[in-house]
């Protein structure tokens, strides 16, 4: 059976600052959802990571299937009228645009799509990260779809020998999708001197080439294009098939244990360690550490059984520990250097208006020069 599976996530708003929406607010979103979703979805789940709403639906009407996400579009706005009336903080962050026209493409909630023929036994992972963007699951998708010393599938699955394609979006061109189309194993080198720079080029989707089949589906969207200013970090959402054709479900998940460096985190302009955290994790230290949370599933004729919690599991919080500390280290040297994101990430700040006022300031001091 071919199925649809959509998430579309968006913060419309949050309680104590960017930290977690409303009990309130996320059960008007799940009841809008299943009572209009009715006859149009098979299934749904409706659940928040940091302060980020995300709804994960199955269906049979393909990718930017016009109903779907006008159903989710309206769903974010009953969420916002609850949390303006409870004077959440944010209330509608995410939705800027104000009429609704065909797709939620470019109106601010990120979009992540998969249709696909069911296999007989079918898991998938949904990934859900806050107070980062979408190059913070490049690293984790280079070393699952890439590297066998991270995967040994790659030697050990003959379905996996042929390798992967990636899709690699160039998120800073906002005229269209700019995409290259990479092999792995023979571009690996190509696909790892692009995937270095995550905050141009990110990781859209990855197909096995045996098969010819979607593994990965990942939502690419930069709110300070659309907005062009700073709104909001892009927080992620990322589908993943796991086993057959593709890594085990332990080698899609081992990378998060790096508890790598991210963009993110306070005013959306710092680095820091990405923290893998049970579902439904609120946010604390210094608007961070960023979060990724993993439910999985298995899917039968786009009915969902699960989910079950990847990281909620004793080893996680050795891997938590460590990311507290490394995040920690970080924060002691402030604005400092590599603490803080690149000048270019951050022109959609308040920081160029300062910076335009120094400008003036600045006088170039005429040297005596030597007879
Ligand atoms: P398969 O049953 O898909 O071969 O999975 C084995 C496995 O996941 C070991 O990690
Ligand atoms: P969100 O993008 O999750 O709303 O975070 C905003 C922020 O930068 C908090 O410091
Ligand atoms: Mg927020
Ligand atoms: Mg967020």
């Amino acid at each position: 059976m071919k199925i649809t599976m959509s998430v579309i996530k968006a913060d419309i708003g949050s309680v104590g600052g960017h930290i977690a929406p409303s009990e309130k607010l996320l059960e008007t979103v799940r009841k809008h959802v299943q009572d209009k979703g009715r006859g149009m979805l098979i299934d749904s789940y409706v659940s928040s990571t940091g302060d980020d709403v995300a709804i994960l639906m199955t269906h049979t009407g393909g990718v930017d299937n016009a109903p779907v996400h006008k159903l989710a579009w309206e769903a974010f706005l009953a969420g916002t009228a609850v949390a303006k009336a409870q004077g959440l903080y944010g209330a509608g962050q995410d939705l800027l645009k104000d009429a609704f026209s065909g797709n939620v493409h470019g109106m601010g909630p990120a979009v992540t799509e998969m249709e696909f023929e069911e296999r007989p036994g079918e898991p998938f992972l949904f990934f859900a990260a806050d107070k980062t963007d979408p190059g913070a699951y490049n690293l984790p998708l280079y070393l699952a779809f890439g590297d066998a010393m991270n995967t040994p599938g790659l030697m050990l699955s003959p379905k996996m020998a042929k390798g992967f394609k990636f899709v690699i979006m160039d998120v800073n061109h906002t005229e269209g999708d700019r995409i290259i189309e990479l092999s792995a194993p023979e571009d690996l080198y190509d696909i790892a001197t692009l995937l270095r720079d995550p905050e141009r080029f990110v990781v859209e989707s990855v197909w096995s080439r045996a098969a010819g089949t979607q593994a990965v589906s990942v939502a690419t969207s930069r709110l300070h294009n659309i907005a062009g200013k700073y709104t909001g970090k892009d927080d992620p959402v990322m589908l993943v098939r796991s086993q057959m054709d593709f890594p085990a479900t332990g080698e899609v998940l081992q990378p998060f244990a790096i508890g790598h460096f991210v963009a993110g985190c306070m005013r959306g302009s710092h680095n820091m360690p990405i923290m893998p955290v049970k579902l439904n994790s609120t946010i604390s230290y210094f608007d961070g550490p960023p979060v990724v949370s993993c439910a999985t599933f298995c899917i039968r004729d786009g009915r969902l059984t699960g989910p079950v919690d990847a990281f909620d599991h004793p080893f996680w919080d050795r891997v938590r520990d460590h990311v507290a500390d490394k995040a920690m280290d970080m924060r002691r040297q402030g604005f400092f250097g590599a603490a803080m994101l690149p000048m270019n990430e951050l022109e959609y700040t308040g920081i160029m208006e300062k910076l335009a006022v120094l400008e003036q300031k600045f006088a170039v001091r005429t040297m005596k020069r030597a007879a």
